[in-house]
């Protein structure tokens, strides 16, 4: 098969390794990958937001499945458009990428089929919104209703921050994004988040994993794509993967399907667990970054023919086996990041660094006459695996202080809660 898979991150060369290693493949492109994946595939300069383009490309490449992996192609809707042209893609439609790209459209589904998850309000002017916050008081959660690049939420933990970020949403701070707003009831417990692969109608489980969102160690400081994640997720107990299957996941398929938007390729789930009861926090439509990377060192099965059989909508023949390992991903973060940060610096000893239980994938990085350099704010991603949470942890904390790059920062303390648990 000639498979093309879009994305730069850590999540599409996870995807590429994974990929490259099918006996079912013939030729992969990548459009337009980044310095970790040209040795696994050839990359393709593509504008992903002309979809005329990409469907020329893979119909003169014999392109027989596409992957797409961030929401924003998702969401401007890159697989309808290839699908039209008789294309098999892995990604779901744009009207059911709406799962993501509206907070308020996921809200008004989990009202339609009872899906627990917190109460909220929805709003399209400040005063109304600052008069319901000021009713139901903090710690209150407020949400841009569209895509705002993982930046649109805010925790407040008091009034005042509440209805700041309710004047921030309506001022613009988000474009468009924020011309809509959600307001939740803050949830507490403890945050995991579930994969299913989907082909309109069943949903094959897919793995659990955490994902530390914090810039900094304990889980300080700003928000960020994520600066580290581990799998399985020890909080989701089967017990608990049953309840979300049953709860949210398969009243979530039959919404949709009766809306007429079937929903297929990845639906994450992120949930909040209390007291033994999981509760929908959001959905997103594609494979988490850097949660992709931990499912991809677990998972035993060739992903193509799983993803092949979600893109021509029938997934019954199909299982994942899963390694009884723990897999555990630091990613290195350039300097200043989340916030401004430079781009350019050189990054050495990388060489000879991946092997059985280490893949260093790259995120944010560009090869110039054979040096890396990082060019974003995540730049590597450095997975292990482990027979246990410490061990994994220990392996990949071990080769990140083997790699020299005095720009770069990390985290200490990824997978502390799964450590804590097995001590
Ligand atoms: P999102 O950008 O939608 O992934 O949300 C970012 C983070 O905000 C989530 O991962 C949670 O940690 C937090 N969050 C979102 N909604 C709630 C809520 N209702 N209660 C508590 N925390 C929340
Ligand atoms: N790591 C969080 C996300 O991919 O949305």
């Amino acid at each position: 098969m000639n498979i093309l898979l879009i994305g730069s991150g850590g999540r599409e060369h996870a995807l590429a390794w994974k990929i490259a290693q099918s006996p079912l493949l013939t030729k992969l492109f990548i459009a337009p990958g980044n310095g970790g994946t040209g040795k696994l595939g050839e990359h393709v300069v593509l504008d992903v937001e002309d979809h005329a383009a990409v469907v020329s490309f893979c119909q003169l490449m014999a392109i027989d499945l596409v992957i797409i992996g961030p929401e924003a192609p998702l969401v401007a809707g890159l697989a309808d458009d290839l699908q039209k042209s008789g294309i098999k893609v892995f990604g779901p439609s744009a009207a059911a990428a709406q799962l993501e790209g509206s907070k308020q459209y996921t809200k008004a589904l989990c009202d339609r089929k009872n899906i627990p998850t917190a109460a909220y309000g929805h709003f399209t002017n400040a005063t109304d919104a600052r008069a319901y916050i000021e009713a139901q008081g903090a710690p209150i959660v407020i949400k841009a209703d569209g895509l705002a690049a993982g930046k649109g939420v805010t925790v407040a933990m008091n009034l005042e921050d509440s209805l700041t970020a309710i004047d921030e949403c309506f001022d613009g701070a988000f474009g468009d994004a924020g011309a809509e707003v959600v307001v939740e009831e803050f949830l507490s417990g403890e945050e995991a988040s579930m994969f299913f692969l989907c082909d309109g109608t069943t949903a094959l489980p897919f793995g659990t994993a955490q994902d530390h969102k914090r810039v900094g160690d304990g889980d300080t400081g700003p928000n960020t794509g994520g600066m580290g994640a581990y799998s399985p997720a020890p909080v989701l107990t089967n017990a608990l993967q049953d309840r979300v299957m049953q709860d949210i996941v398969m009243p979530t398929l039959k919404g949709m399907a009766e809306a007429g938007t079937p929903f297929s390729g990845v639906l994450y789930a992120g949930l909040m667990i209390d007291d033994d009861r999981p509760k929908l926090i959001e959905y997103n439509v594609r494979f988490g970054d850097p949660e992709c990377q931990v499912l991809m060192m677990r998972l035993e099965s060739d992903l193509v023919p799983i993803l092949l059989a979600s893109a021509e909508g029938d997934l019954s023949d199909q299982a994942a086996e899963w390694s009884n390992d723990f897999a555990l991903t630091v990613v290195m973060a350039t300097d200043g990041y989340p916030g401004p940060y430079e781009k350019g610096s050189v990054i050495k000893g990388l060489d000879g660094i991946s092997d059985k239980m280490i893949q260093t994938f790259h995120a944010g990085t560009e090869v110039q006459n054979g040096a890396t350099h990082a060019i974003g704010g995540r730049v590597l991603c450095v997975t292990s695996k482990g027979k246990t949470a410490g061990e994994a942890q220990r392996n990949a904390y071990a080769t990140v202080n083997q790699i020299d790059w005095p720009d770069g920062f990390w985290r200490t303390d990824i997978g502390h809660r799964a450590v804590e648990r097995e001590a």
